[in-house]
């Protein structure tokens, strides 16, 4: 079984796609952390400069690119590059601002679209992400596409980044960002973020993260037992 979680930056998909995964066993695959990964190697290799990127190089080293995640000490989930852990490198603005560019790519794209359709064979998972109900696994037996009001979530990231330790950035920063990151997903050429005729859509504003839980919760139950 696939549970597709899809929708805008910032809105929860996470939160809520992580407790789903534990409370019915399901693998979780965190899909933005896998495009952040890619962005990290640009932002590494020295191919953002002034926020120009410089795609050739990167699509020229995609081979060189392996993507996985393992769990943590306390159970949580962590990106891996390369062999290396970097969750915590791939959550900075600094990715932020460049990570919607690179996921633009159609090269990129395929490649981990790829990928994540081969983490779904033999297993269930609850997949989060732009374009998991729409162009991974349009069959997927549940999706949902999850909404939030921009000033709620600018204040939820912000929080985020605070609590990891970025005391520079700024909450209009961080609206903005958020806000031309939609942009740019929902314009993209190449499988923009666009809710699923069949998702259901969870509005994020003013509700608490369990009552979130226990809706998709709810949905999944329907579902696999109707
Ligand atoms: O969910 P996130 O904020 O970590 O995602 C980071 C970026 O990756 C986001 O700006 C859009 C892109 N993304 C995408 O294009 N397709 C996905 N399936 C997941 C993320």
């Amino acid at each position: 079984m696939i549970i597709a979680i899809d929708g805008f930056s910032s809105t929860g998909k996470s939160t809520v796609a992580k407790r789903l995964a534990q409370a019915l066993q399901f693998i979780y695959v965190d899909t933005g952390a896998m495009y952040r990964m890619v962005a990290l190697v640009a932002i590494r290799e020295g191919w953002v400069q002034d926020g120009y990127l410089d795609e050739a190089a990167l699509v020229n080293h995609l081979p060189n690119i392996s993507l996985d995640f393992q769990r943590g000490p306390q159970g949580e989930n962590l990106a891996v590059l390369n062999g290396e852990v970097v969750e915590a490198d791939i959550r900075t603005m600094e990715v932020n601002r460049i990570v919607s560019r690179v996921s633009s790519i159609p090269a990129v794209r395929r490649q981990l679209v790829a990928q994540q359709q081969r983490m779904g064979q033999g297993q269930s998972l609850v997949m989060d992400g732009r374009d998991i109900g729409t162009v991974v696994f349009p069959q997927a037996e549940l999706k949902i596409f999850m909404t939030a009001d921009s000033d709620i979530r600018a204040a939820r990231r912000l929080a985020e980044l605070r609590t990891k330790g970025d005391a520079s950035v700024t909450l209009e920063e961080v609206r903005s960002n958020l806000l031309q990151r939609d942009a740019q997903d929902q314009g993209r050429l190449d499988s923009p973020l666009l809710q699923a005729e069949d998702a259901r859509i969870l509005d994020n504003s003013h509700i608490t993260p369990d009552e979130v839980f226990h809706r998709a919760l709810a949905w999944a139950n329907e579902v696999l037992a109707p």
